[in-house]
């Protein structure tokens, strides 16, 4: 018998639901099943070529080797110069550190700053490693709800009643994984303030920070970098923005003596970033930046198409997404005690019984729920759209 006497650590998390439904859609069409696939998390645009040429000619001259821990000063100048032009914030190079992708960055984080006692406040729906990750530092993840009804909005009163003497540090997504909501510069600000009088950190997750469809004000790191530059920690990617997501480059912004603990950590842990990747990632961060808008250009289309094709039937409830590429979609008034009773059923039945591929809202902390990826294209959208409204038509045959 295969002996599972693992660590408690090990024991309180479990393989990332989203990744599970990538792989179970993968595995189903390896089978050379037809799956429409609205799971990926991933833009389905191919890496822009003058990237990877520059992956290409770091192979060609041997740019082979370990670099520095925290990544090359090349890349480190490379993302200082794009903040200070994007947002106008200075940070110097004691103050970034370069990740395995945004996911790491956070990581290093949550491990340098939160331990056993300590609370953490992050929101739901959202992205579940956020609150692995506080569990993993074995600190206690605290949850503040956002909700369909407002547009999932941020409200910075709901975060500060959630704080307690135990509260060491509040994480947020914006724009937000799955509901593609945006937290407000004011919303952020009163945090802020709130947070420098009691002495708490502050993480952002900006992974979707290029991926904003109006020219709303969003600019969080000017607003951290403003109100508790000493207690804010900006985690960044290359992912999303630059259709970079297997190339696995991020970074961290932060005070420098959590650069260096952070440094450290990652010394122990996985060094270096693929230095082909920093590579291709300083390409990205100071070539043109025209990709990054041509690919929203298309989110948008696709967003504006599928929330159309989604709004024929009244029984989804949809909130138009300001960011990022996910519609989630309110099924609840598809479910019942004897037929399809959760979203995570509905999940399952999508895929086993018209093939297309979906994340259920559980794995968000949003039961009565589903994600849909639109990171893929028109066509499929049409197709896997149809699909589901054939589908949940089934379900419930008499219309409102
Ligand atoms: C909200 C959010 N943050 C961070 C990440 C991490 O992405 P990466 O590690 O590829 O930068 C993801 C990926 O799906 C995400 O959805």
């Amino acid at each position: 018998m295969l002996s599972t006497d693992f660590s408690a650590r090990s024991r309180r998390v479990a393989v990332s639901p989203t990744m599970k439904v990538a792989a179970d859609a993968m595995r189903l069409k390896a089978q050379g099943v037809d799956v429409v696939d609205f799971g990926a998390g991933e833009p389905d645009f191919p890496t822009p070529d003058h990237i990877g040429a520059a992956a290409k000619r770091a192979i060609d001259a041997h740019f082979t080797k370990y670099t520095n821990n925290s990544g090359t000063d090349d890349l480190k100048r490379a993302v200082l110069e794009r903040y200070r032009a994007d947002y106008g914030i200075d940070y110097s190079t004691a103050e970034v550190i370069i990740t395995a992708g945004g996911k790491q960055a956070l990581y290093n984080a949550v491990m340098v700053l939160f331990g056993p006692g300590d609370e953490v406040i992050t929101h739901s729906p959202g992205w579940p490693t956020l609150v692995e990750q506080i569990k993993l530092a074995e600190a206690s993840p605290v949850i503040v709800h956002a909700h369909a009804e407002d547009g999932f909005a941020l409200h910075a009163e709901s975060f500060i009643a959630a704080i307690t003497p135990r509260t060491r540090g509040i994480i947020l997504n914006s724009p937000a994984n799955p509901t593609g909501a945006l937290i407000t510069e004011s919303e952020l600000t009163a945090i802020a303030r709130e947070c420098a009088k009691r002495g708490i950190w502050i993480l952002v997750d900006l992974c979707y920070e290029r991926l904003i469809y109006d020219p709303v004000p969003h600019n969080l790191p000017a607003v951290l970098t403003r109100e508790l530059r000493d207690r804010s920690v900006l985690c960044c990617s290359a992912s999303k923005a630059y259709a970079m997501t297997g190339w696995r480059c991020g970074w961290a912004l932060a005070p420098a003596p959590v650069i260096s603990a952070a440094n450290a950590i990652q010394s122990h842990s996985t060094s270096n970033v693929c230095s082909i990747s920093q590579k291709a990632t300083e390409a990205a961060l100071r070539g043109p930046q025209g990709c990054v808008t041509d690919m929203l250009e298309e989110y948008r289309r696709r967003r504006d198409q599928l929330f159309q094709w989604l709004s024929a039937d009244p029984r989804i409830r949809l909130v138009k997404p300001a960011g990022a590429f996910y519609m989630f979609p309110d099924v609840s008034e598809f479910l019942s005690p004897d037929g399809v009773r959760t979203s995570a059923e509905l999940a399952t039945a999508l895929l086993s019984d018209v093939q297309v591929a979906v994340t259920p809202g559980e794995a968000f902390d949003a039961p009565g729920f589903l994600r849909l990826s639109y990171a893929t294209s028109l066509t499929e959208l049409e197709r896997g759209s149809k699909r589901i409204l054939q589908y949940l038509d089934s379900l419930q045959p008499a219309r409102i």
